[in-house]
């Protein structure tokens, strides 16, 4: 049945093998556990597992600090922005001391080799496998058992014993499924890759989150040269963290001053340009916001939001024109946040509001200002966490003023000497510290 009789939705139907195989899967080591007799806490044996780098240091980053043995990996990203060739780059420097198998039902092995060859020195512990079924590549690294096994894409990847079409959630699943039992039984560590589409997500990916240990997505723009790795769910580590890599024509390098990056082309004396402290994991990422607000093209005005959260920003845009009077309502609003990045934060919203209201007022703001804080519905500024850390980012790369929440002022974070900071309670305070004169006072 393609059409769900119930809801009337098409393809949402999920086939089920019925099987009286091994139900789950153990996660633990211990007999006990095994046994499927429960375990007292304290007799729970912790071994200080070992993780294997990647050899990648924005990669290990996100991670919590490499590939823990056993764990089953997630990475997913839109097809074309570096997924393959980040793994390819891994797991050659892994395979200069571990075994791994790198199965691709994407490619064929000449294309891998053609290259991998920019990519590094070779070796022959990295085995690669052109296969499409599942249970040919479960019964290879059963066989060869590697440390490390890739698998590049899981919607290529497909069992037998289903009849729905590699890519299918059933299939998604049951491949996930089974990669789980082999990582955890057998101590392979598996990276697996899922695509995902550009407007978010498909099933795919989506449905392995709750089965696999880590999560990491690759972000950015295709058409741009760095890339965002961002941990979504870590069980072996602190969750959220980020990694950064510049796209190259050998491959991906790791970024280690990603601020200085984002900043790079900035333009000066714009309106409508902001640079916002955010933190990002344990990182503070400086990163500048775009808002153009322009007469509308169109009888009804457009909003388009890159990088901030669309209903977070609609939010922004209607207490910015309840509370400050900006005729918003009847213009084009534009907001991008360069570069490609994705924040999340609540403490971006100052940031987009001074950009806003410096495109609105066509005021160009300071070059050297940073802004950061939250925005309540009634145009209060709200606190945020880590106030210091952001400043102290700020500082170093040669920031000299600051706009930030008058309460995390109050809390008397130090301030670095070379910043001069202004704590706001209200955006009608924002308005007034954008005002030319203030501005440059
Ligand atoms: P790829 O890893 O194939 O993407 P995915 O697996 O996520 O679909 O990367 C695709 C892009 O990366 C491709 O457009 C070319 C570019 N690229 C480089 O710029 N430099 C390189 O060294 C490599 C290998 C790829
Ligand atoms: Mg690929």
């Amino acid at each position: 049945m393609g059409r769900c009789p119930d809801c009337g939705q098409w393809g949402s139907l999920l086939e089920e093998r019925v099987t009286t195989e091994q139900r789950g899967v153990a996660r633990s080591g211990s007999p006990a556990a095994r046994s499927g007799a429960p375990t007292p806490i304290t007799a729970v044996d912790i071994r200080n597992v070992a993780r294997l780098s990647t050899g990648l240091g924005e990669l290990d980053r996100v991670l919590g600090g490499g590939i823990v043995p056993g764990s089953l990996v997630l990475i997913s990203g839109a097809p074309g922005i570096g997924k393959s060739t980040l793994l390819l780059q891994a797991a050659i420097r892994i395979a200069g001391a571990e075994t791994v198998l790198y199965v691709s039902s994407e490619e064929s092995p000449e294309q891998i080799r053609f290259r991998a060859a920019r990519l590094g020195p070779l070796s022959e512990r990295l085995l690669l496998l052109a296969e499409t079924s599942l249970q040919v590549v479960l019964d290879q690294a059963e066989r060869l058992r590697p440390n490390v096994l890739v698998i590049d894409s899981i919607q290529t990847l497909a069992s037998d014993e289903l009849e729905s079409p590699p890519g299918a959630i059933s299939q998604v699943r049951e491949v996930a499924v089974r990669l789980m039992g082999l990582a955890k039984t057998k101590e392979v560590s598996t990276v697996v890759i899922g695509h995902i589409t550009k407007d978010g997500s498909i099933a795919g990916p989506k449905a392995l989150e709750h089965l696999v240990d880590a999560v990491i997505s690759m972000e950015g723009e295709e058409h741009q040269v760095h890339r965002l790795l961002r941990t979504t769910k870590n069980r072996f580590g602190p969750s959220p963290e980020v990694g950064l890599f510049e796209m190259t024509e050998r491959g991906l390098c790791e970024v280690a001053d990603g601020s200085e990056l984002f900043l790079s082309q900035r333009p000066s004396g714009a309106s409508g340009s902001v640079v916002v402290p955010t933190l990002e994991g344990s990182r503070p990422l400086l990163v500048e916001l775009q808002a153009l607000v322009a007469a509308p093209g169109t009888p009804v005005p457009r909003r388009v939001l890159n990088g901030v959260e669309a209903n977070r920003g609609a939010l922004l845009l209607a207490v910015l024109e309840k509370r400050l009077g900006l005729r918003l309502g009847a213009c084009d609003v534009y907001v991008n946040i360069v570069g490609g990045v994705r924040v999340s934060e609540t403490a971006a919203d100052l940031g987009l509001a001074a950009a806003v209201i410096s495109s609105a007022r066509n005021l160009p703001l300071d070059p050297g200002l940073v802004v950061f804080g939250e925005i309540g519905l009634a145009g209060e500024v709200r606190a945020v966490p880590m106030a210091e850390r952001r400043l102290q980012e700020a500082a170093r790369l040669g920031f000299t003023r600051c706009l930030l929440p008058r309460h995390n002022l109050d809390r008397a974070p130090s301030v670095p000497p070379s910043l001069r900071v202004t704590g706001l309670s209200t955006l009608d305070d924002l308005a007034r510290e954008l005002e030319p004169a203030r501005a440059s006072g």
